[in-house]
């Protein structure tokens, strides 16, 4: 597999009004805090590094692996390394934890059995390894007309337990849940809900460390 188009790169505004919207009560961001260990972790498929910054604290450093470098956003106070899921440029063990958000680690129509390896290789063993990804079963995925869900028998085959966040999209206005509800799912009506429910499913595993 290699690097995903992500609509992002072209359109960071946009973007901006997605990651604001998504997880606004920021239970995901909370969730991954007290799973990840002190030390330094990594972030595949950071993004602009908008969570990445919110997980760095005095006792972590978070680094931060984006492949595209239209997402790539230098303003934030990150070590930032360009490079793909598929082949980390990292030694074996170097990091504490890892986590993925909303990122590559798709499990329907991708395969991302080269990343996985990837992610047990450069983790310590019996580090976590923590991904999040849309759960569906809620308002925002309803509007899609594909399934946009990930694959929680996927996950679990691999040894990797469920956690469901329960939280919200929720927009600062009408005209922003207009412009990206439309960007994703076409016609959404002139007065799209604000506010949808959003269900995100963070899959929680340990390192085996490098085989
Ligand atoms: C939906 S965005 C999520 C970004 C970020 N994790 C967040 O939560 O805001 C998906 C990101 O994965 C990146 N990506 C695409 N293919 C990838 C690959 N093969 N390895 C790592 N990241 C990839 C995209 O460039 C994009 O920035």
């Amino acid at each position: 597999m290699s690097v995903i188009p992500f609509y992002g790169a072209e359109h960071p505004e946009l973007f901006a009004i997605e990651r604001a919207a998504m997880d606004r009560p920021g239970l995901v961001v909370d969730r991954l805090n007290e799973l990840l260990p002190r030390g330094i972790v990594l972030d595949v498929g950071a993004g602009d590094g908008f969570t990445a910054e919110r997980l760095t604290r005095q006792d972590r450093t978070v680094v931060a692996v984006e492949p595209a470098s239209g997402m790539i956003d230098r303003a934030r106070p990150l070590t930032w390394v360009q490079a793909d899921a598929e082949e980390l440029p990292f030694g074996d063990g170097a990091f504490q934890g890892a986590y993925a958000t909303w990122a590559y680690f798709f499990s329907r129509g991708f395969d991302p059995a080269l990343g996985i390896a990837e992610l047990h290789r450069t983790v310590r063993s019996g580090g976590p390894l923590l991904i999040a990804e849309n759960l569906g079963g809620d308002e925002f995925c309803a509007l899609a007309s594909s399934d946009i869900s990930a694959d929680a028998t996927f996950w679990a085959r691999r040894g990797f337990r469920p956690e469901i966040i329960e939280t919200e999209f929720a927009f600062e206005t009408t005209e922003d849940a207009l412009r990206l509800l439309t960007f994703y799912f076409g016609d959404v009506g002139p007065n799209p809900p604000t506010r949808l429910s959003y269900r995100v499913g963070l899959f929680v595993g340990r390192s085996r460390g490098p085989n």
